[in-house]
């Protein structure tokens, strides 16, 4: 393999560059689940100090932090009791910011989540609301409503929550409150001024400890209009989601992220922000503008299938949607919500009506139905995920990678139910299987109680195939799938220049190809018979091996 591009130097300080943010590497790490300090099972703060190196070595250029704080786990962190602590079985501030200054020494930016449409209902604020009682200020906060029926006996609306069942509690004197997420997820009450000056305190909070940037939960629900009389569930399902919906993707929400982006402007450089918006694409650049939080996910992969012209559109149109908003594209395969793309790439083609719209959630038909190994084949999942990875790298844009994709983890699909600890699984009566199957702590090594996690166990069950994906294997490993993310990932720094994609037509429909600014191309093969490549190309990265041709499902990348 011709390979003449410099060895980046992975312990390069931080550049002052204001948006380095538009093309990172992004890795997320879900603290409980990523390494244990301790020996208690739970994943913490010391264990990502015990890997910074490991972080550096990937090459990653930021680290996106899920929910650490102080909670009941009712819903896996975003369930946040205290928007400015750490939870004591992750570690404390002192360890936080000893992570922040390891991460930054070795040039990687750090990332954290923000969860302000709902906070825990351990919350203090909350708890304060419970006792105060029906028309307290402290009741303003949230979204407190007298009941309906004779005696307030049934809930104010027919609505329904995410993770399933009715969208309101009832308290002790009578009073229902608003969830959209689990019944331990009260949602804010973001007309009230003291909810806002809140969390642009814990904004401060985090940025003044040396955060670079912010991931923003369900960012699209915050704001809501609840003038009476409510609407029912099916007269608000008739709304159009047009920036006036009573609950979702509403315009006034951009008041908020206009005051966000004032505090992000006042530090130096900015600090960035990226919303988990899950809106008509159409509205996507009002969160991603600069004026707004500056860049929004994009979760099209999540939903599509390993098909050359699903990928090509989704490609154009999310670099047309990001040249509207003048922010730079993301691009996500994997995370704490969905299955694993690895696996989700070896069952069979994901359920669609007549209009390509998926009747699933991508493997949760087969995780449903027992996660048969029969319907799964593993290798052709991790050869196409290897596939789609380093297309996506090739992309102009972030990309967001998911804990455990670099080592081309599977799924989980045996975990008993007892063990299943994800809300959404708890509350749909089994008609979900929930997210515990991404969130399965990370095999550091082969052996071991818990595969080089913790000295002790894990508090997610992990099989005994685990083994095969250990970091400690992959790295001795030259055609692993962690040694391609390292090779990826080094060279995607030094290929990377302007954000222009020129698509390069192939002749066949299953055979993507496209250049990017200096020369660098990549060629994806998602069909199965080889794609020739030009004599004297140079072929720097091939996810097959090959060099000369592009296999069946495979991307190589030709540098200038
Ligand atoms: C986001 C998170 C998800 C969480 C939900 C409620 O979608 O990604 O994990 O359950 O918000 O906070
Ligand atoms: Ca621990």
């Amino acid at each position: 393999m011709a390979q003449h591009l410099a060895e980046p130097n992975a312990t390069t300080i931080l550049s002052d560059d204001a948006s380095w943010w538009r093309q990172a590497v992004v890795y997320q790490i879900y603290p409980r689940s990523f390494a244990d300090g301790n020996g208690d099972g739970i994943g913490d703060l010391k264990g990502i100090l015990s890997r910074v190196d490991y972080l550096a070595d990937l090459g990653v250029d930021a680290v996106w932090l899920s929910p650490f704080y102080p909670s009941a786990l009712a819903d896996g962190g975003y369930d946040v009791a205290d928007y400015r602590d750490v939870d004591p079985r992750i570690g404390t501030l002192a360890e936080f910011d000893e992570l922040v200054e390891a991460l930054h020494a070795r040039g990687i930016r750090v990332i954290v989540d923000i969860v302000p449409n709902h906070t825990s209902n351990l919350h203090e604020w909350f708890r304060r609301a419970v006792a105060a009682g029906r028309g307290s200020a402290e009741r303003e906060r949230y979204i407190f409503r007298d009941g309906s029926g004779a005696n307030g006996e049934l809930p104010p609306t027919d609505w329904l929550s995410v993770f399933g069942g009715s969208a309101w509690e009832r308290v002790d004197d009578g009073q229902w409150y608003l969830h959209n997420f689990a019944v331990e997820q009260p949602d804010l009450n973001w007309s009230n001024p003291e909810v806002r000056a809140d969390f642009v305190k814990t904004l401060r909070f985090w940025a003044d400890r040396g955060v670079d940037g912010f991931r923003i939960d369900v960012a699209h629900m915050l704001t809501k209009d609840l003038t009476e009389p409510l609407p029912s569930r099916a007269e608000l399902e008739l709304i159009p989601r047009d920036g006036k919906h009573p609950l979702i993707d509403r315009d006034d929400v951009h008041e908020v992220y206009a005051e966000w982006r004032a505090v992000f402007n006042s530090y130096d450089p900015p600090r960035t922000a990226v919303a988990e918006a899950w809106v008509d694409s159409a509205r996507v650049p009002l969160y991603a503008r600069p004026e707004s939080l500056g860049q929004s996910f994009n979760f099209d992969l999540l939903l599509a299938d390993f098909d050359a012209a699903q990928f090509r559109d989704i490609v154009t149109s999310n670099l047309d949607l990001a040249a509207l908003s003048g922010s730079s594209s993301t691009w996500v395969l994997s995370n704490h919500d969905v299955v694993r793309h690895a696996t989700r790439y070896g069952l069979p083609k994901t359920r669609r009506d007549e209009s390509g719209k998926t009747l699933e959630k991508a493997g949760n038909d087969w995780l449903l139905g027992g996660g048969a190994e029969s319907q799964l084949d593993r290798e052709r999942g991790e050869r196409r995920a290897s596939a789609a990875t380093l297309f996506l790298l090739g992309l102009p844009g972030s990309a967001y990678l998911y804990q455990g994709e670099e080592l081309g983890l599977h799924e989980v699909a045996d975990i008993a139910d007892e063990q299943r600890q994800d809300p959404t699984f708890l509350r749909s009566e089994g008609s979900e299987i929930g997210r515990d199957g991404c969130r399965v702590p990370l095999p550091w090594s082969a052996h071991g109680a818990s595969f080089g996690f913790g000295a002790d166990g894990a508090h997610l069950p992990q099989p005994g195939w685990f083994a095969e994906y250990a970091v400690e294997r992959e790295e001795l490993d030259p055609a692993s799938t962690l040694s391609l993310y390292r090779r990826a990932l080094a060279l995607r720094h030094a290929l990377q220049g302007g954000e222009q994609l020129g698509w390069i037509e192939t002749g066949r429909d299953d055979v993507l190809r496209f250049t990017r600014p200096g020369g660098w191309q990549v060629v994806t093969n998602f069909g199965s018979e080889d794609y020739p490549i030009e004599d004297g190309a140079n072929v720097v990265l091939s996810s097959s091996g090959a060099t000369d041709v592009v296999r069946g499902e495979s991307t190589v990348w030709i540098a200038p």
